[in-house]
């Protein structure tokens, strides 16, 4: 996958972000006048999926680990979607109103209104609440490590620059969030590159990620840190990964969790028994593992990574009239061996994480293919649980 120059790569993700967002919902969506806002105190509505026995995810995984929905403001303000979210979820992600470029365009303004209903929601529904993303190559302002002119800042511009922000948000959710994806996607998906080269390590370095580290910490010293990326369940992302946590290890910088997206992709027969193996060699160092954005998609594609700049042209669109069962069967098989790996090591797996609810507000019907019909999530675009659901149930049943 070749890599887009920042300034392409930025305005990719913008237009996905924009594209998911409007799809999705309109301007809430965006943080934008005119959406309105999400009642965080609204009582949850009848979950509109019906369970057997009324069982839900978030009491089928009690004391083993969290089960956490990805939302946007919009989600928040559909009863239905946040009667499901309050009714079976126990953690909380806010989709976009948490990263930098939601929080501010200009050096030092923030506008915290859209992430703190999430924090109000969370509280309301006792549900606990991740803060994604505090230091990101996509969705940030150019200010941080930028100049005027879009060449890298001078360094100690650029620590400042990263210093301010993360003691602006991180202080403003400090006692609120459980945890924070400190920095999200910093690992190349180059064979012979380690790092991503990102506006912060251009004007920073490589140190750039242990900063962000030791800024938060210092920032709110009670919020678990977590670095957070895509296709770190494959062999060579899965090495540099925990290269990575062994240099934050040794320079003594506290990291609790690799958090491991999981965007899947339905065809990849070997994805399961991937991630098995790099759970087990993250908790070989030390550190749990979250699994943070997970999804499937069952529509073809050519690339198999989650970079939110390589968009794809074309592409079938086969499931536009619904997912036909035997499709929907082998979703639910792979969402079943998945919640096996995860039960699989005790301790080691604390949270799961989807990323959205239902497949009618999912990423991927815009992603790697603008305008398709994707049904990677757990209910239909109708709240109606999918065969996923109830395999997913089952294996949390097991004794
Ligand atoms: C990445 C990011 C998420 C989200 C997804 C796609 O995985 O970490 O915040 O933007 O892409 O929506």
């Amino acid at each position: 996958m070749g890599r887009p120059r920042p300034r392409r790569l930025l305005r990719a993700s913008f237009a996905i972000f924009s594209l998911a967002a409007i799809a999705a919902g309109g301007p809430a969506a965006l943080g934008q006048p005119g959406g309105k806002p999400a009642d965080p105190k609204a009582a949850p509505a009848a979950p509109a999926a019906s369970p057997s026995a009324g069982e839900t995810l978030r009491h089928a995984a009690r004391g083993r680990f969290l089960v956490g929905a990805a939302v946007s403001s919009w989600g928040l303000n559909d009863p239905k979607v946040a009667g499901l979210v309050a009714s079976q979820f126990d953690s909380l992600t806010a989709e976009n109103e948490f990263k930098p470029a939601s929080l501010s365009r200009q050096p030092g303004q923030y506008r915290f209104e859209a992430a703190d209903r999430f924090v109000e929601f969370a509280r309301a529904h006792d549900m606990k609440l991740v803060g994604h993303n505090l230091c990101w190559h996509s969705q940030a302002p150019a200010w941080l490590f930028r100049g005027q002119d879009n060449k890298p800042l001078p360094r100690d511009q650029a620590l400042k620059n990263l210093k301010d922000h993360i003691d602006a948000v991180a202080g403003h959710f400090k006692g609120k969030v459980i945890g924070w994806d400190v920095v999200n996607e910093a690992i190349s998906d180059a064979k012979d590159e380690y790092l991503r080269k990102t506006p912060a390590l251009r004007a920073i370095g490589d140190d750039y990620i242990a900063k962000a580290f030791e800024f938060a910490h210092a920032a709110d010293p009670g919020a678990e840190l977590y670095y957070n990326d895509y296709s770190n369940e494959n062999p060579v992302k899965r090495e540099k990964t925990v290269r990575l946590v062994r240099e934050l290890k040794a320079k003594g910088v506290r990291i609790d969790a690799v958090g491991m997206q999981c965007h899947f992709v339905l065809s990849d027969a070997d994805a399961i028994d991937k991630l098995d193996q790099s759970i087990a060699a993250y908790a070989a160092e030390g550190v749990k593992v979250a699994i943070t954005e997970l999804d499937v998609d069952v529509l073809p594609r050519r690339g198999r990574v989650a970079d939110i700049g390589a968009l794809e042209k074309g592409g079938d669109n086969p499931y536009k009239e619904g997912l036909p069962p035997a499709v929907a069967e082998a979703q639910a098989r792979f969402y079943a061996r998945l919640f096996e790996v995860v039960l699989k090591r005790p301790g080691v797996v604390n949270r799961v994480t989807f990323w959205g609810v239902h497949d009618g507000a999912s990423w991927l019907n815009g992603f790697p293919v603008r305008g398709r019909t994707n049904h990677p999530l757990l209910w239909d675009r109708q709240l109606k649980p999918k065969p996923a659901f109830g395999a997913v149930l089952d294996v949390l049943a097991r004794p």
